[in-house]
C-alpha cells in the first residue's frame, strides 16, 4: 500500500498516448489530484518521471489505484478498446464500490458500451462511455468530450469533463448526451462525418491539381484563403498545412511520397454499418469509407490500370471560376454528409431511447474535435430554430447555401466525369441531394419489380389499401395484404 490513500479525486488508467495526455490535461486543472495506473508498470514510471509538475499519484495494482481514490471513485479508462477495455473494468469492478463511475473513454463501439453498462450497473456502479475526440493534442489541450451514462455520474463527472474540455465561443466542448451507448454512438457519428469531411477535400485537391495542373504549394494557398471564409475548420486549415510540407529527402511535396492507400481504424465502417441497420442513407459517409477500402486494393488496381478511361482531353479554360466551383462544391457536399450524420442520429436516439439535443451536439463539436467548424454554429441555430426539423439541408441557411451552390456543384460532377477523375463523395452527395427533392423517384418501377417477381405488393397514389398485379395470371390487379 502506497501513502497515497484516497487523495486522487479523479484516476487514468491506460498511459499510452491519449491516456498520458489525458491526465496531464486533468492534473493541469485547479482541484484536481490525478491518480494514474497502466498495466505495465514502466510506462506509469515514465508518466511520473516525465511529468512532476503533474503531481500525479501513481499505482502499481487496482486494488492501490482504487485506494488512491476519494469517493465516489472517478476512473477514466484510456486502453485500447475491445478486449482490454473489458479486461480493465472486470480488474475495476472488483476494487470499486456502489456509487464510484468507470468512464470508459476509448473509441468503444456503442452497442459494447450499453452491453457494459448494463452488467456494471448491476454491482452499483456507474459505467459511463464517453466519446473523446481531439486525438494526442486534443487530449492534452483539450477534446471535445461525448458522455453517455446516467443522470447521477454526470453531477460527478460534469464538473470534471468541463474543466478539460476544449471551450469554444466561451463554453465547453461537453454535455451529457444521453444513457448508456448515447455518447459513443455520437462519437462514432462524429466520426463518419471526420471521413466524409476528408474525403470531399481530397477530391477537390485532386481536381484542382489535375484540372488546373496547380502544385501542391499553390493549392496549399487555396485552402488558407478557404479557411478564412464559410469552410473554416481545422480539416481544411490542417489540407493547407500538408500540401505545404516538402519532403526532406527528395525536395518533392510531401503528398507526392505519400503512398495512396488510406488506411482506416473501423469508426467509420461502423457508422455506415450501423446506418444500414438504421436504414439511413448516408452514402456520403460511405463513398468516403469504401474510397479507402478501395485506395487500399493493390492488386485490383494495378490490374485496373489499363483499363480505358476518356478519349477527349480534359481542360479548364478559366482556372479560377473553377476552383470557386470547387469550392462551392465542397461546402454542398459537406452539408450533405452532416445532414447524413444528424439523420442518424436522431434515428438512433429513436431506436435506442435517447434523448439527444442536436443543437448541443453540433456545439460541443465546434471546438477539440476533429471536424472543429465555424459552420457547425449555423446547425445550431438551425436546430433552435426548428427543433423537429427534418433534414438539416432543408433549414433555411443550408437551403439557401444548397441554392448558392447547386449549379456549381453540378458543374464540378460533371467535369470530372468528363474527366475520368473518382469523385465518389461529391457525387452521391449531389445524388443524394437530387433524389430528396425528387418529385417522383423510379422507387415506384422497384415497388412493380417486387411485386412481378416475389408479389411483394405496392401502394397506390391515387387510393389507399395495399395491392398486387397477378403477373403470372392475367394481370389484373387485386387488393393484398401489405407484406412490403
Ligand atoms: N490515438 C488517438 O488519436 C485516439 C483518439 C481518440 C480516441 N482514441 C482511443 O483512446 C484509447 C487509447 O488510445 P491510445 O492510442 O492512447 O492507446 P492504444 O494504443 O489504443 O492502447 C494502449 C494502451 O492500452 C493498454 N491495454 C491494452 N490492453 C490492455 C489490457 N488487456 N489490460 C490493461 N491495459 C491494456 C496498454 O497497456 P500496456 O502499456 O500495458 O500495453 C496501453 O496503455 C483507444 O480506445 C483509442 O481508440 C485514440
Amino acid at each position: 500500500m502506497s501513502g497515497n490513500e484516497a487523495q486522487a479525486n479523479i484516476g487514468v488508467v491506460g498511459l499510452a498516448v491519449m491516456g498520458s495526455n489525458l491526465a496531464r490535461n486533468l492534473a493541469s486543472r485547479d482541484g484536481n489530484t490525478v491518480a494514474i495506473f497502466n498495466r505495465s508498470y514502466e510506462k506509469t514510471r515514465g508518466v511520473l518521471d516525465a511529468h512532476p509538475e503533474a503531481g500525479f499519484l501513481p499505482a502499481e495494482t487496482y486494488r492501490e489505484f482504487a485506494d488512491t481514490l476519494a469517493k465516489p471513485r472517478t476512473a477514466i479508462i484510456m486502453v485500447k478498446a475491445g478486449a482490454g477495455t473489458d479486461a480493465v473494468i472486470d480488474e475495476l469492478v472488483k476494487v470499486f464500490e456502489p456509487g464510484d463511475i468507470i468512464v470508459d473513454g476509448g473509441n468503444a463501439l456503442f452497442t459494447d458500451t450499453i452491453r457494459r453498462e448494463k452488467a456494471v450497473r448491476e454491482t452499483g456502479i456507474n459505467f459511463v462511455g464517453a466519446g473523446i475526440s481531439g486525438g494526442e493534442e486534443g487530449a492534452l489541450n483539450g477534446p471535445s468530450i461525448m458522455p453517455g451514462g446516467s443522470d447521477e455520474s454526470w453531477v460527478t463527472l460534469g464538473p470534471i469533463l468541463k474543466s478539460i474540455a476544449a471551450v469554444a465561443e466561451g463554453e465547453p466542448c461537453v454535455t451529457h448526451v444521453g444513457h448508456d451507448g448515447a455518447g459513443h454512438f455520437v462519437k462514432m457519428i462524429h466520426n463518419g462525418i471526420e471521413y466524409a469531411d476528408m474525403q470531399l477535400i481530397a477530391e477537390a485537391y485532386d481536381l484542382i491539381r489535375r484540372g488546373t495542373g496547380k502544385s501542391p504549394a499553390e493549392i496549399a494557398d487555396i485552402f488558407a484563403e478557404w479557411n478564412r471564409g464559410e469552410l473554416e475548420s481545422y480539416l481544411i486549415e490542417i489540407t493547407a498545412e500538408v500540401l505545404r510540407q516538402v519532403d526532406a529527402a527528395t525536395g518533392e511535396p510531401l503528398v507526392d511520397v505519400i503512398l495512396d492507400q488510406a488506411g482506416a481504424k473501423g469508426t467509420g465502417a461502423w457508422t455506415v454499418q450501423t446506418a444500414l441497420d438504421l436504414g439511413i442513407p448516408v452514402s456520403g459517409i460511405a463513398e468516403a469509407v469504401f474510397a479507402r477500402s478501395l485506395s487500399s486494393k493493390p492488386a485490383q488496381r494495378a490490374a485496373a490500370a489499363t483499363l480505358p478511361g476518356p478519349s477527349a482531353a480534359w481542360t479548364v479554360d478559366d482556372p479560377d471560376a473553377f476552383v470557386e466551383d470547387v469550392r462551392r462544391a465542397l461546402y454542398a457536399s459537406k452539408i450533405v454528409a452532416y445532414s447524413q450524420g444528424f439523420d442518424e442520429i436522431v434515428a438512433g436516439a429513436a431506436e435506442y431511447g435517447w434523448s439527444i439535443q442536436k443543437g448541443e451536439i453540433a456545439k460541443i463539436w465546434r471546438g477539440g474535435c476533429i471536424i472543429r467548424a465555424q459552420f457547425l454554429n449555423r446547425i445550431t441555430e438551425a436546430y433552435a430554430d426548428d427543433p423537429s426539423l427534418v433534414a438539416l439541408l432543408t433549414a433555411p441557411y443550408f437551403r439557401d447555401a444548397l441554392a448558392a451552390s447547386q449549379e456549381s456543384w453540378r458543374r464540378v460532377v460533371v467535369a470530372a466525369a468528363q474527366a475520368g477523375i473518382p469523385s465518389p463523395a461529391f457525387s452521391s452527395s449531389l445524388a443524394y441531394y437530387d433524389g430528396l427533392r425528387a418529385d417522383r423517384l423510379p422507387a415506384a418501377l422497384v415497388q412493380g419489380q417486387r411485386d412481378f417477381f416475389g408479389a411483394h405488393t405496392y401502394k397506390r397514389v391515387d387510393r389507399d389499401g395495399t395491392f398486387h398485379t397477378q403477373w403470372s395470371g392475367d394481370r389484373t390487379e387485386i387488393e393484398a395484404q401489405d407484406t412490403h
